[in-house]
């Protein structure tokens, strides 16, 4: 079973520092998985070894005591595996081939363990061979938003709109600075001292940001955004209570009668979500661009074409960017053009397709209020170096933008939408924007959870009304503001 290398015993082995070959790629032996294995050695390993001791692996918090026996082990099965031979293996029989040895290392190092705790070491070291490590448990969960590892020690999660610290922690920087690696080698890039920042995704689709020492202090800090197989729908929104179904319908009448829309929210506050779920009300016939850094959306029309911008190469060139992405879709007769997020110049080119026939474009920005949204829309295309007066930007934007919808994560966690505005036009200098529907707080219930209710303020015609009558939603308008007034 074991393929040891020649001249290396197992006490030797358990000296050997904690780093970790298998991602660096180095010290893969040459013998095979299934070569011969020394009977002497093991008889020998067997009468000099102490008797080891594993404390209980809880999936909750784990002892010194486990790591140091989980090191050793691990440097013993690295010493004995082919790690080329191991790589053409399906994920299935590479697991089964390391679990195998790893009980035999049990054995020889008279390590005394249940069967439940030999379980849980052998899945941590797959994890660590095969995978990403301590990370992949909290990969595996459905219910994350969010990871955050801030170095070796320190790994932060975000379930229900909640931030809170797990037990899960990395041998040392080392083994995290070799996941993140191998992370970001899948996306063809490369993380170290030299370039410290970089982007990436995971197999699943999941965003990635890795920032390195020497910009992040504590250690190598890895950012993950979960990838929702099941995007959440406007359905599963009403039923979280982060719209009502009135508001609902109105964001319905929205999405169907082809306003321009600017979804406007704090960072994770469900923007994205949020675009998603107005793209279902998108008529199936239209053809639909979507631009995005990393794709996130996912729309179910059958016209869809998906673009992703590119960071730069190694050698810094290469890069396409958001504008190059919104220009180019000009040429591709869009219907509808979808910018995952506007955050530079390119605010300038959506605006222009919004004001050129391409109604019912989207896009999704940082900001805290409808207002704040469209002053940042403002002073992004200032700081794009386009030497506009100020009033025709601003002319622009009011012409371009039907309706900003606020997103929010409130401060128990959950997340809301508390805005439905439309724009209405100018007044002299500025921009005249209209509430529709608004979420007003009411108070706090006994457990801290936010008490409040979307609220119509009684705009019965709004803005769009006319647009709605066009594609023939009037009725279903007047309605839903009906309700939405209670
Ligand atoms: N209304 C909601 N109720 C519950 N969970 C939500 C809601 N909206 C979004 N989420 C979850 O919150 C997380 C963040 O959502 P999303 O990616 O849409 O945020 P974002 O505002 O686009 O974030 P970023 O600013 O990082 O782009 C996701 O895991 C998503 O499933
Ligand atoms: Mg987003």
């Amino acid at each position: 079973m074991f393929g040891k290398r020649a001249g290396t015993s197992l006490s030797k082995q358990q000296d050997k520092p904690a780093d970790d070959p298998v991602s660096e790629g180095k010290n893969a032996p040459a013998a095979s998985i299934a070569s011969s294995k020394s009977p002497e050695k093991i008889t020998k390993a067997k009468t000099t070894e102490p008797k080891k001791r594993a404390s209980k692996p809880e999936s909750t918090a784990r002892s010194e005591e486990y790591y140091a026996i989980k090191t050793m082990i691990f440097n013993a099965l690295i010493d004995t595996i082919d790690l080329g031979q191991l790589a053409q293996l399906d994920q299935t029989s590479a697991a089964e081939e390391i679990r195998d040895i790893v009980s035999e290392i049990i054995s020889i190092k008279n390590v005394v363990m249940s069967v439940a705790e030999q379980e849980s070491l052998l899945q941590d070291i797959c994890h660590d061979v095969l995978g990403y490590g301590p990370l992949e448990p909290l990969l595996a969960r459905d219910d994350i938003a969010d990871i955050m590892v801030n170095g070796s020690g320190s790994v932060f999660i975000e379930v229900a709109g909640k931030v809170e610290k797990t037990n899960v922690r990395f041998r040392d920087n080392g083994q995290l600075m070799n996941i993140c690696q191998r992370i970001v080698s899948q996306v063809g890039r490369r993380v170290d001292e030299s370039s410290p920042i970089c982007d990436a995704r995971l197999a699943d689709g999941s965003r990635v940001n890795v920032i390195a020492p020497p910009l992040a202090l504590d250690g190598p800090t890895l950012t993950i955004r979960k990838f929702k197989r099941d995007k959440l729908t406007m359905q599963d929104l009403v039923k979280f209570g982060s719209i009502s179904p009135a508001a609902a319908r109105v964001l319905g009448v929205i999405g169907a009668s082809r306003c321009n829309v600017l979804i406007s929210g704090g960072t994770g506050s469900g923007k994205t979500t949020l675009l998603n779920c107005m793209t279902a009300y998108i008529d199936p016939a239209e053809r639909i661009i979507t631009c995005e850094d990393a794709a996130e959306l996912q729309l179910q029309q059958p016209h869809v074409v998906r673009l992703e911008t590119r960071p730069p190469n190694l050698e810094g060139s290469g890069m396409i960017t958001m504008t190059d992405l919104v220009k180019n879709c000009l040429r591709m007769r869009p219907e509808r053009i979808i910018v995952g997020e506007v955050r530079g110049p390119e605010a300038f080119d959506l605006l222009q397709a919004m004001n050129t026939g391409h109604d019912g474009s989207m896009g999704t920005l940082h900001a805290n209020s409808p207002r704040e949204a469209l002053s940042r829309l403002e002073s992004m295309i200032t700081m794009g170096g386009f030497s506009l007066p100020s009033r025709t930007i601003r002319e622009m934007i009011a012409g371009s933008i039907d309706v900003v919808i606020q997103a929010a994560r409130l401060r128990d966690g959950s997340r809301r939408i508390t805005h439905i505005s439309e724009v209405l036009g100018m007044e002299g200098e500025v921009i005249v924007t209209q509430d529709i529907v608004l979420y007003e707080i009411d108070g706090e219930d006994e457990d801290g959870n936010i008490a409040g209710e979307h609220r119509s303020t009684g705009i019965a015609r709004p803005a769009f009304w006319d647009r709605a009558r066009y594609y023939g939603l009037e009725k279903e308008l007047a309605e839903a503001l009906d309700e939405a007034e209670g």
